[in-house]
């Protein structure tokens, strides 16, 4: 199946820039979510952001031109999938919001429709059945900043078809990504579950009073040649991402070891959630 028409549901940190990657590569991109300030400031960021590309000569005006023609923010769920070859859901990190977009989804858009998710941890077997459509729903998990970083994993739980695998890997590819096929569903796939562990020492760290954010930010860059601390990281991520993962995982397990530290806690309740809000555990200009 060749793959012509993306629509993004959900506007936010990852899904507006996965839109503008798909538009940059040559699909037509819709974007969709449920709050018209989120839709505003995404589009807001595609006119900066490509603006910035043809200033630093990363990009002609023509293809600029072409990239914004082709990606249209829309308010309603109905008209960005009604054409979608492929979906990409990037909402909110809860089970039961996303079964009930995927139930959704699955009335709204056409058969051949392939339905992805770019959940950070969720299997897409935890939603597939909440459609008509198993063989066509799977994970296609994207890396923030989504228009800079190359990885994507795709992955092939028990009920997704060969068809969608390629699909899905070959939209990755044209997206100018580099994607990696997991033959198994498991929790948070490869990177998130590497990252978790250097994410966990380092809040164990902090809440141990071992160090500051920025000393151990320093010493992984430094010591590990990371290019970000796991700080800053999170900052960028979003800590109320962080948050409602922990939270999810906690509820899944039962153990007290996967319930977020008493700093995510504390940073989600305050608000500060990082670069996007303006303070995290850095403080940024907005
Ligand atoms: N959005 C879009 N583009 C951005 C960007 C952003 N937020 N931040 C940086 N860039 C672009 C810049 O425009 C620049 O592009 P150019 O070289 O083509 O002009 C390029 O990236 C380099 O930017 P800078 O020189 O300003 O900054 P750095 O060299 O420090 O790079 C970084 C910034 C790419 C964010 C780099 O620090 C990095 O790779 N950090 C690690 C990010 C990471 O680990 N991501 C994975 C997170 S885990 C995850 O996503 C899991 C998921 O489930 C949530």
């Amino acid at each position: 199946m060749d793959i012509t028409t993306i629509a993004v549901v959900g506007a936010g940190n990852m899904g507006h820039q996965i839109a503008i990657c798909a538009a940059l590569a040559g699909f037509r991109v819709t974007c969709t979510d449920t709050s018209a300030a989120m839709l505003d400031k995404a589009s807001a960021f595609a006119d900066t952001y490509l603006a910035e590309r043809v200033r630093k000569e990363k990009l002609t005006q023509q293809a600029a031109d072409q990239t914004l023609a082709s990606l249209a923010f829309v308010p309603t769920i109905e008209t960005a999938v009604a054409d979608a070859d492929l979906v990409i859901e990037a909402i909110i990190e809860k089970l039961d919001i996303k079964r009930t977009l995927f139930a959704q989804l699955d009335k709204l858009c056409p058969a051949h429709t392939i339905l992805a998710t770019n959940s950070s941890y969720i299997v897409s077997s935890n939603i597939a059945d909440a459609t008509a459509r198993p063989d066509k729903v799977c994970n296609m998990h994207f890396f923030n900043p989504a228009l800079v970083m190359k990885l994507v994993e795709v992955v092939k739980g028990p009920h997704v078809s060969d068809e969608t695998v390629d699909a899905v890997m070959n939209a990755a590819r044209k997206m100018g990504k580099t994607p990696v096929l997991l033959h198994k569903e498991i929790y948070g796939f490869l990177v998130n579950r590497l990252l978790q562990a250097t994410r966990q020492e380092a809040l164990k760290l902090l809440d141990m009073g071992v160090a500051s954010p920025e000393a151990i930010d320093t010493a992984v860059m430094n010591g590990l040649g990371y290019p970000m601390g796991p700080f800053q990281l999170l900052d960028l991520t979003g800590i109320d991402l962080a948050y409602h993962v922990g939270m999810e995982k906690y509820r899944e397990t039962g153990d007290p070891a996967d319930r977020p530290s008493p700093t995510v806690v504390e940073k989600f309740i305050k608000g500060e959630w990082g670069k996007k809000v303006g303070k995290g555990f850095y403080d940024y200009e907005q």
